[in-house]
C-alpha cells in the first residue's frame, strides 16, 4: 500500500502573499503528521516564492516522519541539500515563469550533469529520486545514472479527459512495472485529488504518493467554518479588560 507524502508549499504561498509570519509551514507540518502524513515534502524554489531557507532548516529539526526536498539540479540547491541532509531529494525541472512544476525532468538529455549530482547526494546518505514522465527512455536513464527512486509524473493522468484517462493510467502502471523490474523504487505525484487518487493508489509497486494542492484546498474547506466562528466570538465578546486591564 502506498504511503503519503504531504506537500506543504501552499501554506507558505499564503504567508508569502502577505510577506508575514502566518501561516507558518513548520507547525503545519506537525499537524500533517498528526493527521497521518508519512512524510513532508517541500520545494525550495530558486525564486523562493513559497518555502524559504528558514523553513527548510526548521523542518529538518522538527519533522519526525521523513523530509523530502524537491529542488532543481543547481549548485546552489546542491549545497543547501548537503548542508541540510533531508531524508530524500527529489530532483525536478524548474522554470521561473511556471505556476507549478510542469513536465518531468529530462534526465536523458541532462544525464551528464545529473549523474555526478546523484552520486554526491547519495554519498552523504540522501536518497535521490528523479521526477520524470512515464517514459521508457527516461526510466532507463534514471536507472543508468544510479538513482534509487523515480517519482512518476501523474499530471497527464490527472488532466486527461475521462475517455483518455484509462490510457494514461495504463502508462503509469506499465512504467511502474518496468521501473521495478530494473530495481528502481517508484513514487508518484502531481495533480492528484480526492476524486482521482484511488486508481493511482491501487497501482502495485508505487511506494509513495506526493500530494499538495488538493489537501491544502480541503484544509481550507473543512477549517473555514470554525475559523470564522472563532473570529465572530472574539468580535461579539471582546476580551478588552483582559488585554488592557480596562
Ligand atoms: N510531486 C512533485 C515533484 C511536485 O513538484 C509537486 C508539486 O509541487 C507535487 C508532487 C504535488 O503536486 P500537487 O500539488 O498537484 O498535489
Amino acid at each position: 500500500m502506498a504511503t503519503l507524502g504531504v506537500n506543504i508549499d501552499h501554506i507558505a504561498n499564503v504567508r508569502e502573499a502577505r510577506q508575514t509570519i502566518e501561516p507558518d509551514p513548520v507547525p503545519m507540518a506537525f499537524l500533517a503528521e498528526l493527521g497521518g502524513a508519512d512524510g513532508i515534502t517541500v520545494h525550495l524554489r530558486e525564486d523562493r516564492r513559497h518555502i524559504q531557507n528558514r523553513d527548510l532548516r526548521l523542518l529538518k529539526e522538527t519533522v519526525k516522519s521523513r523530509l523530502n526536498l524537491e529542488m532543481a539540479a543547481t549548485k546552489e540547491m546542491k549545497d543547501i541539500a548537503l548542508k541540510t541532509l533531508p531524508e530524500m531529494v527529489t530532483l525536478v525541472p524548474e522554470k521561473r515563469e511556471e505556476v507549478t512544476t510542469e513536465g518531468g525532468l529530462d534526465v536523458f538529455s541532462k544525464k551528464n550533469v545529473l549523474k555526478p549530482l546523484v552520486k554526491e547526494l547519495q554519498k552523504v546518505e540522501i536518497k535521490v529520486s528523479l521526477f520524470i514522465d512515464p517514459d521508457h527512455q527516461q526510466i532507463h536513464t534514471a536507472h543508468e545514472i544510479g538513482a534509487s527512486f523515480i517519482e512518476l509524473h501523474t499530471g497527464a493522468y490527472a488532466e486527461a479527459k475521462w475517455e483518455e484517462q484509462p490510457f494514461e493510467l495504463a502508462k503509469l502502471k506499465e512504467s511502474t512495472a518496468m521501473a521495478r523490474s530494473l530495481g528502481l523504487r517508484v513514487n508518484a505525484g502531481h495533480g492528484l485529488t480526492y476524486q482521482n487518487v484511488e486508481a493511482i493508489a491501487a497501482i502495485e509497486g508505487i511506494e509513495e504518493l506526493n500530494i499538495g494542492h488538493t489537501i491544502i484546498s480541503r484544509a481550507i474547506a473543512v477549517g473555514l467554518k470554525e475559523a470564522v466562528s472563532e473570529m465572530q466570538s472574539l468580535i461579539k465578546n471582546p476580551r478588552v479588560e483582559r488585554l488592557f486591564g480596562e
